[in-house]
């Protein structure tokens, strides 16, 4: 005889768990397992009502509707919730320099320029002077390692975002000598708004979060044999470091940049220095010192 008292949501998470215990790939049933019982959990917890989640639904739908080759809502609402962070983080390579997100704005492609060479135009920001070195784990330096370096000019933008500014204006590519050793002239960060004209604007305007990225200027170092690092230079004296819209902000990536001194090349305003730390890709006997 059938059992004719009200089903339980533990009875329905159960079923619905039930449901796929056959999936043939192990990763996939633990992925698919794990989401079922946090999404059920959720729902549960806060009592979700109808209307609720049909509002949801409708949040994900404008989500998917805002993307098109230039603009990625969904990556830009995983930064806002913190999981593009979180993913970051399980995933850091133990002893390499942290990571961190790499926000809508890389451009692969950027030239190859001459250690040393600006990165932009006199116009785009106060000149600043980045200088360190690219080791191994063990501080061994790596020559031959690259800087894929990019950052918004003095009015926020990036060059994708700017008319004003030439194409791949403040990017470039730099690799390290024999000593590992790079430097190259910028511009100090400022601080800048994420695109708030999407549903992500939204989630943040109705959560009272602003829409802030803390100063920083982007890098993805590599070298042949290492873990490539995307990572930020953040600047010290920024106000968001604390509250960075993306939860990008790690101390280890936080570097004064300090006014030039006499000891400095004359045409730079700041000076910031920032060595990088590679681990080898696993299994590589190369890069392991
Ligand atoms: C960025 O740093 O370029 C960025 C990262 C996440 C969201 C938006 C912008
Ligand atoms: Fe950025």
């Amino acid at each position: 005889m059938a059992d004719e008292t009200a089903m339980s949501p533990a009875q329905l998470t159960e079923q619905v768990v039930a449901a796929y215990a056959d999936t043939p790939s192990p990763r996939l049933r633990e992925l698919l397992t794990a989401l079922v019982r946090h999404l059920h959990a959720f729902a549960t917890e806060t009592r979700l009502t109808e209307a609720e989640w049909m509002a949801a639904i409708e949040f994900l739908t404008a989500t998917g509707q805002k993307c098109d080759d230039r603009r990625q809502e969904f990556v830009l609402l995983s930064d806002v919730l913190g999981v593009s962070s979180l993913v970051d983080v399980i995933n850091a390579a133990a002893g390499a320099t942290e990571s961190t997100v790499l926000g809508p704005f890389y451009r692969p492609g950027a030239a190859a320029r001459a250690m040393g060479e600006p990165t932009g135009r006199p116009e785009d920001g106060d000149p600043a002077l980045i200088r360190g070195t690219v080791t191994g784990l063990t501080g061994r330096p790596l020559a031959g390692a690259t800087l894929d370096v990019w950052q918004a000019a003095a009015n926020g933008l990036y060059d994708t975002q700017d008319p004003g500014q030439p194409p791949f204006n403040l990017r470039g590519v730099f690799t390290t000598g024999d000593d590992g050793r790079y430097h190259f002239r910028a511009v100090r960060p400022v601080s800048y708004p994420i695109p708030t004209d999407g549903p992500v604007g939204g989630l943040l305007a109705a959560s009272g979060r602003h829409r802030w990225r803390a100063a920083h200027i982007h890098a993805i170092v590599s070298a042949p044999g290492c873990r490539s690092v995307t990572t930020h230079i953040f600047d010290a004296d920024n106000p968001y470091l604390d509250s960075d819209t993306v939860f990008g902000v790690k101390g280890s990536l936080v570097r004064k940049f300090r006014p030039a001194g006499p000891d400095d090349p004359a045409d730079v305003s700041y000076v910031a220095e920032m060595d990088f730390v590679l681990a080898p890709v696993t299994g590589s006997a190369q890069a392991r010192d």
